[in-house]
């Protein structure tokens, strides 16, 4: 089995969201001696925005039409697939930044989320690829969103990662929050009190799938 573990905080030793994401990885080791950890931080290296001069979708490693440009996106986005699809686990760090993730995180997805290659457009609609992989999402943020209507409307991250996965065929994905971190230190406690305590019972449940 092999766990891909993704920080995409820019707050390096200091993230909560890094916090969580290696509480949670360190918990799903402890239940499955000889886990693979694959670490893959996207502040620390980050991914480059989406090129001017995207590679066309490529079918069948047809890559000798190319520029030099989209070659270079092709592989980077190939080699950030091949990772990714190589996992069974995959658990990602998503600070709340301005209702949404990471731009560091946004850049990994749209190597990701590719036609042909994690999904593709049938008489159906859209259907995904890569199924068949658990995301655990690791999410942090300042304020408080899952309680009320208003704050669920206002989250663009849990709720967009979740739209993405789910369009590339992963319905496998749990959420481990802790929220309300910017509201003093009582509240920060209790939140990741309450995150260890979903960890300690998500980590068998890994396992067992
Ligand atoms: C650039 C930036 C934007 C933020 N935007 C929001 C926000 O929209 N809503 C919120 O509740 N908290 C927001 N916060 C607070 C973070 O979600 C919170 O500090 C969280 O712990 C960040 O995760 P990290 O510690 O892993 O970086 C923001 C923080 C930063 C640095």
């Amino acid at each position: 089995m092999k766990l891909l573990q993704i920080h995409s905080s820019v707050a390096g030793a200091q993230s909560l969201s890094r916090r969580l994401t290696d509480s949670i990885t360190n918990a799903i080791a402890d239940a499955m001696p000889g886990l693979e950890i694959v670490s893959r931080n996207l502040a620390a290296d980050e991914l480059p925005h989406l090129p001017g001069e995207r590679p066309p979708v490529v079918r069948a490693g047809k890559t000798e039409d190319l520029t030099p440009v989209q070659t270079e996106e092709y592989a980077l986005a190939e080699a950030v697939l091949a990772e990714f699809l190589a996992a069974d686990i995959i658990v990602i760090g998503a600070p709340m930044y301005n209702f949404a993730v990471s731009s560091q995180l946004k850049a990994w997805i749209d190597r990701l989320a590719r036609a042909g290659r994690t999904f593709r457009y049938g008489p159906n609609g859209p259907e995904g690829l890569a199924g068949g992989r658990k995301v655990i999402i690791a999410s942090s943020r300042g304020g408080v969103y899952s309680t009320s209507a208003a704050g669920q409307a206002a989250d663009h991250q849990e709720s967009w990662l979740k739209l993405v996965f789910g369009f590339i065929g992963i319905t496998d994905v749990s959420i481990v929050r802790v929220e309300g971190v910017g509201m003093g230190p009582d509240a920060l406690a209790a939140a990741f009190t309450a995150a260890e305590a979903e960890i300690s019972a998500l980590a068998p449940a890994a396992v067992a799938a």
